[in-house]
């Protein structure tokens, strides 16, 4: 599907969900069309201009751990996903708007839970036509999406532009696309969120790899905080992140559907079929990495520690492959040093944390946990 006839699998699944929630942005678009618009955005991702990125992440961090300070102090829970699901969303409003839209909070804590519950229900059967009754579920998700749009806008029209917005509107880019492109990479970089979740599982459950990484990050920065052109004195750090973007992918299944007629070994593939590649599996799989379920950070000493070029592939492969790629990694090392340089998380007692598939991989309920200081 990725390597032999990418042509015969064109369209993405998940178009028709993608254009209903993120209109014809990115995500819709297909051949010469995505083309163009990935080669107008991707200069924003360019490790050139991603250190403005890293700043910004660099300070909501600090905002993060104030808060956090006080909780470790006071001995209060922390809730792991939604704090990792705002981290993400202010680093990523900054870089689009040059501020925080809509009431704090909103976007990530009120209306992506709704906008997402509707995203996987639509890949339900019937779901095109469940889609059109006056259901009190249809009503609640186009307020919400309606609310969304509007607080884009608001962000759009106070400009000036910040990074992001700034390369849209000056490739002329009207309203409606900007708002578009905008709502997808708030959503896309969702996948962050949940990464960073699963990393304070780790760390809560596995404190000898928090307490490596801590040291690591001592030794580079003492107690400054972390920063982006340090990045390479932490090595142990990233393979931690490769570790983790392999066990606790964000995505599970990546889904093309066919545009012509295949034959994939003894399967024959008809145009029109939904086709997946189950990442879950392909990273867990036996022929490819020993000891497949143990959370072993060593063994990317090695770049790609597997005989195999596809059986690791969490930002996707041939057309659509993660925009952000270049910069996730280095941004989840940077959270990884800070918070691990000044916390041990421990999961609340009698926590039971089991994972769901829910469009993306994440824990199911709530992660609860308490910080001590270092
Ligand atoms: C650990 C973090 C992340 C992971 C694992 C991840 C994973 C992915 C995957 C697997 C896809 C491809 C889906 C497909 O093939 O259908 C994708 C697409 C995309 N991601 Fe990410 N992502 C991450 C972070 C981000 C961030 C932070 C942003 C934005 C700031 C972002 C923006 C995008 C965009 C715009 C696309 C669509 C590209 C296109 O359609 O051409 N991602 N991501």
């Amino acid at each position: 599907m990725f390597r032999d006839r990418p042509e015969a699998y064109g369209a993405r699944l998940g178009r028709e969900q993608a254009t209903f929630l993120f209109g014809g942005g990115l995500a819709a678009l297909e051949g010469d069309p995505w083309r163009a618009r990935r080669r107008l955005l991707q200069p924003a991702f360019h490790p050139d201009r991603a250190g403005r990125l890293a700043e910004i992440a660099q300070e909501e961090l600090m905002r993060l751990t104030a808060r956090w300070d006080a909780s470790a102090a006071s001995g209060q829970a922390i809730e792991g996903a939604s704090e990792m699901r705002e981290l993400v969303q202010r680093i990523i409003q900054r870089f689009l708007f040059g501020r925080q839209i809509g009431r704090p909070g909103q976007v990530s804590g009120e209306l992506f839970p709704v906008l997402f519950a509707r995203l996987q229900w639509l890949y339900q059967p019937h779901s095109r036509l469940a889609e059109r009754l006056p259901s009190h579920r249809n009503l609640r998700f186009r307020k919400a999406l309606e609310e969304f749009d509007r607080a884009i806008d608001a962000g759009i029209e106070a400009g000036p532009p910040a990074d992001l917005l700034a390369l849209m509107a000056a490739a002329g880019l009207d309203l409606r696309e900007q708002r578009d492109e905008a709502k997808l990479f708030m959503a896309a970089a969702d996948a962050l969120g949940k990464a960073l979740t699963w990393l304070l599982y780790v760390l809560a459950s596995r404190p000898e790899i928090a307490r490596q990484a801590s040291e690591e990050a001592q030794a580079a920065f003492g107690d400054d905080a972390p920063r982006l052109d340090g990045l390479a004195a932490l090595p142990y750090a990233r393979m931690v992140i490769q570790e983790l973007l392999r066990l606790y992918s964000p995505s599970v299944l990546l889904g093309r559907q066919a545009t012509a007629d295949d034959q994939m070994g003894q399967t024959a593939v008809k145009r029109g079929t939904l086709v997946f590649a189950n990442l879950y599996s392909a990273h867990r799989h036996p022929d490819f990495w020993p000891e497949p379920e143990a959370f072993r950070p060593e063994r990317w000493q090695r770049d790609l520690p597997t005989s195999h070029e596809y059986a690791y592939l969490p930002f996707g492969k041939g057309s659509h492959t993660c925009l952000a790629q270049h910069i996730a990694v280095p941004l989840a090392q940077l959270t990884l040093a800070t918070l691990a340089g000044r916390y041990q998380p421990a999961l609340a007692p009698g926590a039971r944390v089991e994972p769901e598939v829910a469009v993306t991989f994440r824990p199911r309920g709530p992660l609860l946990l308490s910080l001590s200081r270092r």
